[in-house]
Protein backbone atom coordinates (compact mmCIF):
# COMPACT_ATOMS: atom_id res chain seq x y z
CA UNK A 1 0.00 0.00 0.00
CA UNK A 2 1.30 3.50 -0.90
CA UNK A 3 1.37 5.90 2.04
CA UNK A 4 1.13 9.01 -0.24
CA UNK A 5 -1.52 10.16 -2.15
CA UNK A 6 -0.97 10.78 -5.98
CA UNK A 7 -3.47 11.62 -8.06
CA UNK A 8 -1.73 11.64 -11.10
CA UNK A 9 -3.74 10.56 -14.11
CA UNK A 10 -7.48 11.00 -12.10
CA UNK A 11 -9.78 13.62 -13.40
CA UNK A 12 -11.63 15.41 -11.05
CA UNK A 13 -14.82 17.99 -11.35
CA UNK A 14 -15.55 19.83 -8.07
CA UNK A 15 -18.91 21.96 -8.55
CA UNK A 16 -18.73 25.08 -6.90
CA UNK A 17 -15.12 25.46 -6.57
CA UNK A 18 -14.55 29.20 -8.16
CA UNK A 19 -14.52 29.60 -3.82
CA UNK A 20 -14.88 28.82 -0.08
CA UNK A 21 -14.59 24.70 0.23
CA UNK A 22 -14.56 23.74 -3.45
CA UNK A 23 -11.94 26.01 -4.68
CA UNK A 24 -9.76 24.12 -1.34
CA UNK A 25 -10.97 21.12 -2.53
CA UNK A 26 -9.95 21.45 -6.36
CA UNK A 27 -6.92 22.87 -5.52
CA UNK A 28 -5.73 20.22 -2.98
CA UNK A 29 -6.44 17.85 -5.53
CA UNK A 30 -4.02 18.93 -8.42
CA UNK A 31 -1.76 19.78 -5.75
CA UNK A 32 -1.86 16.02 -5.74
CA UNK A 33 -1.67 15.43 -9.38
CA UNK A 34 -5.23 15.60 -10.82
CA UNK A 35 -6.46 17.39 -13.32
CA UNK A 36 -9.09 19.32 -12.27
CA UNK A 37 -12.43 21.04 -13.77
CA UNK A 38 -13.09 23.95 -12.10
CA UNK A 39 -17.09 24.30 -12.20
CA UNK A 40 -18.98 27.76 -11.30
CA UNK A 41 -22.25 29.57 -12.38
CA UNK A 42 -20.24 32.29 -14.14
CA UNK A 43 -17.52 30.93 -17.31
CA UNK A 44 -15.02 33.75 -16.36
CA UNK A 45 -14.86 33.32 -12.75
CA UNK A 46 -14.24 29.42 -13.36
CA UNK A 47 -11.67 29.68 -16.12
CA UNK A 48 -10.00 32.82 -13.67
CA UNK A 49 -9.17 29.60 -11.18
CA UNK A 50 -8.62 27.54 -13.65
CA UNK A 51 -5.80 29.73 -14.93
CA UNK A 52 -5.03 30.29 -10.68
CA UNK A 53 -4.20 26.49 -10.46
CA UNK A 54 -2.13 25.99 -13.79
CA UNK A 55 -1.93 23.43 -15.99
CA UNK A 56 -4.08 20.38 -15.78
CA UNK A 57 -7.35 22.17 -15.69
CA UNK A 58 -10.17 24.14 -17.73
CA UNK A 59 -12.86 26.35 -16.31
CA UNK A 60 -16.74 25.26 -17.06
CA UNK A 61 -19.69 26.68 -16.19
CA UNK A 62 -23.27 25.39 -15.03
CA UNK A 63 -26.40 25.76 -12.77
CA UNK A 64 -25.83 22.46 -11.05
CA UNK A 65 -29.63 22.19 -10.64
CA UNK A 66 -30.25 22.36 -14.59
CA UNK A 67 -29.64 19.00 -16.14
CA UNK A 68 -28.48 20.43 -19.64
CA UNK A 69 -26.35 22.46 -18.37
CA UNK A 70 -24.84 20.08 -16.28
CA UNK A 71 -24.40 17.67 -18.94
CA UNK A 72 -22.92 19.87 -21.25
CA UNK A 73 -20.29 21.48 -18.60
CA UNK A 74 -19.33 17.69 -18.19
CA UNK A 75 -18.78 16.87 -21.69
CA UNK A 76 -16.82 19.98 -22.04
CA UNK A 77 -14.34 19.01 -19.02
CA UNK A 78 -13.85 15.77 -20.57
CA UNK A 79 -13.11 16.96 -23.94
CA UNK A 80 -10.22 18.70 -23.02
CA UNK A 81 -9.17 16.27 -19.79
CA UNK A 82 -10.30 13.09 -20.51
CA UNK A 83 -13.03 10.83 -18.85
CA UNK A 84 -13.71 12.35 -15.23
CA UNK A 85 -12.64 9.93 -12.68
CA UNK A 86 -13.14 11.72 -9.40
CA UNK A 87 -16.77 13.61 -8.51
CA UNK A 88 -17.06 16.26 -6.02
CA UNK A 89 -20.52 17.54 -5.75
CA UNK A 90 -20.01 21.04 -3.89
CA UNK A 91 -21.73 23.46 -4.99
CA UNK A 92 -24.63 24.31 -2.31
CA UNK A 93 -26.73 27.16 -1.20
CA UNK A 94 -28.51 28.58 2.26
CA UNK A 95 -31.88 30.38 2.12
CA UNK A 96 -31.70 30.02 5.84
CA UNK A 97 -35.50 30.89 7.39
CA UNK A 98 -37.50 29.40 10.51
CA UNK A 99 -40.52 27.32 8.85
CA UNK A 100 -43.44 29.47 8.80
CA UNK A 101 -41.75 32.01 6.98
CA UNK A 102 -39.85 29.94 4.16
CA UNK A 103 -40.94 30.25 1.34
CA UNK A 104 -41.83 27.35 -1.52
CA UNK A 105 -39.42 29.01 -3.68
CA UNK A 106 -36.78 29.06 -0.57
CA UNK A 107 -37.27 25.11 -0.71
CA UNK A 108 -36.87 24.45 -4.12
CA UNK A 109 -33.96 26.96 -4.37
CA UNK A 110 -31.63 24.65 -2.19
CA UNK A 111 -33.35 21.39 -2.79
CA UNK A 112 -32.70 21.94 -6.55
CA UNK A 113 -28.76 23.22 -5.91
CA UNK A 114 -27.81 20.60 -3.08
CA UNK A 115 -29.80 17.76 -3.83
CA UNK A 116 -31.00 17.43 -7.03
CA UNK A 117 -27.37 19.05 -8.53
CA UNK A 118 -25.87 15.96 -7.24
CA UNK A 119 -28.24 13.92 -9.20
CA UNK A 120 -27.78 15.67 -11.76
CA UNK A 121 -23.24 15.00 -12.08
CA UNK A 122 -23.56 11.70 -10.33
CA UNK A 123 -26.03 10.41 -13.29
CA UNK A 124 -23.72 12.05 -15.57
CA UNK A 125 -20.93 10.20 -14.67
CA UNK A 126 -21.94 6.70 -13.20
CA UNK A 127 -21.95 5.25 -16.63
CA UNK A 128 -18.49 6.02 -17.68
CA UNK A 129 -17.41 5.64 -14.02
CA UNK A 130 -19.01 1.58 -14.44
CA UNK A 131 -17.36 1.19 -17.76
CA UNK A 132 -14.07 1.67 -16.42
CA UNK A 133 -14.51 -0.62 -13.14
CA UNK A 134 -13.27 2.40 -11.50
CA UNK A 135 -14.72 5.67 -9.59
CA UNK A 136 -14.99 8.14 -6.21
CA UNK A 137 -18.17 10.08 -5.64
CA UNK A 138 -17.43 12.37 -2.78
CA UNK A 139 -20.50 14.68 -1.59
CA UNK A 140 -19.78 17.20 0.47
CA UNK A 141 -22.90 16.93 2.98
CA UNK A 142 -22.96 18.90 6.31
CA UNK A 143 -23.16 17.94 10.31
CA UNK A 144 -26.57 19.96 10.06
CA UNK A 145 -28.20 16.89 7.64
CA UNK A 146 -27.57 14.54 10.57
CA UNK A 147 -27.90 16.64 13.63
CA UNK A 148 -31.13 19.30 11.76
CA UNK A 149 -30.73 22.84 12.60
CA UNK A 150 -33.24 25.67 13.77
CA UNK A 151 -34.05 28.32 10.58
CA UNK A 152 -32.59 25.41 8.22
CA UNK A 153 -35.40 23.14 7.33
CA UNK A 154 -34.72 23.37 3.73
CA UNK A 155 -30.85 23.42 3.94
CA UNK A 156 -31.08 20.13 6.82
CA UNK A 157 -33.49 18.31 4.55
CA UNK A 158 -31.12 18.81 1.45
CA UNK A 159 -27.86 17.56 3.10
CA UNK A 160 -29.78 14.30 5.05
CA UNK A 161 -31.17 13.89 1.41
CA UNK A 162 -27.47 14.15 0.00
CA UNK A 163 -26.46 11.15 2.92
CA UNK A 164 -29.34 9.03 1.74
CA UNK A 165 -28.61 9.48 -1.83
CA UNK A 166 -24.79 8.45 -1.32
CA UNK A 167 -25.68 5.56 0.58
CA UNK A 168 -27.88 4.36 -1.69
CA UNK A 169 -25.77 4.98 -4.91
CA UNK A 170 -22.46 3.01 -2.89
CA UNK A 171 -24.81 -0.28 -2.79
CA UNK A 172 -25.56 0.38 -6.18
CA UNK A 173 -22.46 0.80 -7.65
CA UNK A 174 -20.02 -0.75 -5.08
CA UNK A 175 -19.63 -4.27 -7.66
CA UNK A 176 -18.41 -1.76 -10.59
CA UNK A 177 -15.57 -0.73 -8.21
CA UNK A 178 -17.56 3.24 -7.96
CA UNK A 179 -16.70 4.17 -3.79
CA UNK A 180 -19.63 7.08 -2.70
CA UNK A 181 -18.83 8.59 0.29
CA UNK A 182 -19.86 12.11 2.07
CA UNK A 183 -18.00 14.42 3.69
CA UNK A 184 -20.05 16.59 6.59
CA UNK A 185 -18.41 19.69 7.49
CA UNK A 186 -19.32 21.42 10.83
CA UNK A 187 -18.54 25.22 10.75
CA UNK A 188 -15.90 26.06 7.98
CA UNK A 189 -15.45 29.64 7.80
CA UNK A 190 -16.78 30.78 3.86
CA UNK A 191 -18.36 33.48 2.30
CA UNK A 192 -21.76 30.90 3.39
CA UNK A 193 -21.00 31.43 7.06
CA UNK A 194 -19.42 35.00 6.76
CA UNK A 195 -22.85 36.90 8.12
CA UNK A 196 -23.14 35.39 11.30
CA UNK A 197 -23.16 37.74 13.75
CA UNK A 198 -20.28 37.53 16.11
CA UNK A 199 -22.55 36.52 19.26
CA UNK A 200 -23.78 33.49 17.19
CA UNK A 201 -20.10 32.72 16.13
CA UNK A 202 -18.93 32.82 19.58
CA UNK A 203 -21.61 30.76 20.82
CA UNK A 204 -20.74 28.01 17.89
CA UNK A 205 -16.94 28.38 18.81
CA UNK A 206 -17.50 27.19 22.56
CA UNK A 207 -19.01 24.22 21.16
CA UNK A 208 -15.89 22.97 19.21
CA UNK A 209 -13.71 20.69 20.75
CA UNK A 210 -10.85 21.67 19.03
CA UNK A 211 -11.80 25.38 19.95
CA UNK A 212 -11.40 26.70 16.22
CA UNK A 213 -13.56 27.21 13.48
CA UNK A 214 -12.58 25.52 10.26
CA UNK A 215 -10.92 26.15 7.34
CA UNK A 216 -11.45 25.14 3.81
CA UNK A 217 -8.35 23.53 3.95
CA UNK A 218 -9.66 20.99 6.71
CA UNK A 219 -12.23 19.54 4.42
CA UNK A 220 -10.21 19.45 1.54
CA UNK A 221 -7.93 16.80 3.71
CA UNK A 222 -10.93 14.51 4.31
CA UNK A 223 -11.88 14.37 0.44
CA UNK A 224 -8.25 13.70 -0.74
CA UNK A 225 -8.24 11.02 1.76
CA UNK A 226 -11.81 9.27 0.13
CA UNK A 227 -10.23 10.32 -3.43
CA UNK A 228 -7.07 8.31 -2.76
CA UNK A 229 -5.65 4.84 -2.90
CA UNK A 230 -6.15 4.54 1.27
CA UNK A 231 -9.65 4.61 0.79
CA UNK A 232 -9.96 1.32 -1.42
CA UNK A 233 -12.36 -0.34 1.27
CA UNK A 234 -14.99 2.97 2.31
CA UNK A 235 -17.92 3.36 0.79
CA UNK A 236 -21.27 4.74 1.87
CA UNK A 237 -19.66 6.37 4.89
CA UNK A 238 -20.12 9.94 6.20
CA UNK A 239 -16.81 11.57 7.42
CA UNK A 240 -18.01 14.18 9.89
CA UNK A 241 -15.03 17.31 9.34
CA UNK A 242 -16.22 19.71 12.37
CA UNK A 243 -13.38 19.92 14.98
CA UNK A 244 -15.36 17.40 17.61
CA UNK A 245 -18.17 19.91 17.68
CA UNK A 246 -20.79 17.14 17.39
CA UNK A 247 -19.44 14.44 19.45
P1 LIG B 1 -19.79 29.24 -0.76
O1 LIG B 1 -21.08 29.95 -0.83
O2 LIG B 1 -18.55 30.00 -0.51
O3 LIG B 1 -19.56 28.36 -2.08
C1 LIG B 1 -20.59 27.63 -2.68
C2 LIG B 1 -20.34 27.58 -4.16
O4 LIG B 1 -21.40 26.83 -4.79
C3 LIG B 1 -20.34 28.98 -4.78
O5 LIG B 1 -19.29 29.08 -5.69
C4 LIG B 1 -21.69 29.03 -5.49
O6 LIG B 1 -21.70 29.87 -6.63
C5 LIG B 1 -21.85 27.57 -5.91
N1 LIG B 1 -23.24 27.25 -6.22
C6 LIG B 1 -24.33 27.47 -5.46
N2 LIG B 1 -25.44 27.07 -6.11
C7 LIG B 1 -25.03 26.60 -7.31
C8 LIG B 1 -25.68 26.05 -8.43
N3 LIG B 1 -27.02 25.92 -8.47
N4 LIG B 1 -24.95 25.66 -9.49
C9 LIG B 1 -23.60 25.79 -9.48
N5 LIG B 1 -22.92 26.31 -8.46
C10 LIG B 1 -23.63 26.71 -7.39
O7 LIG B 1 -20.01 28.11 0.35
P2 LIG B 1 -19.02 27.06 1.03
O8 LIG B 1 -19.04 27.32 2.46
O9 LIG B 1 -17.75 26.98 0.30
O10 LIG B 1 -19.86 25.71 0.80
C11 LIG B 1 -19.49 24.65 -0.05
C12 LIG B 1 -20.31 23.43 0.30
O11 LIG B 1 -20.04 23.05 1.64
C13 LIG B 1 -21.81 23.67 0.22
O12 LIG B 1 -22.45 22.51 -0.29
C14 LIG B 1 -22.20 23.88 1.67
O13 LIG B 1 -23.54 23.54 1.90
C15 LIG B 1 -21.25 22.93 2.36
N6 LIG B 1 -21.03 23.21 3.76
C16 LIG B 1 -20.48 24.40 4.17
C17 LIG B 1 -20.27 24.65 5.51
C18 LIG B 1 -19.66 25.91 6.03
O14 LIG B 1 -19.62 26.08 7.25
N7 LIG B 1 -19.19 26.80 5.20
C19 LIG B 1 -20.67 23.65 6.52
C20 LIG B 1 -21.24 22.45 5.97
C21 LIG B 1 -21.39 22.26 4.66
Amino acid sequence: MSTTIDLAGQVAFVTGSTRGIGKGVASALHRAGASVAIVGRDIAQAQRVAAELGDRTVGVACDVAQNDQVEAAIAAAESVLGPITILVNNAGLTRDNLLIRLSPDDWDAVLNANLKGAFHTTRAVIKGMMKRRAGRIINIASVVGITGNKGQANYAASKAGLIGFTKSVAKEYASRGVLVNCVAPGFIETDMTAALPADARAALLSQIALGRLGQPDDVAGAVLFLASDLAWYLTGQVLVVDGGMVI
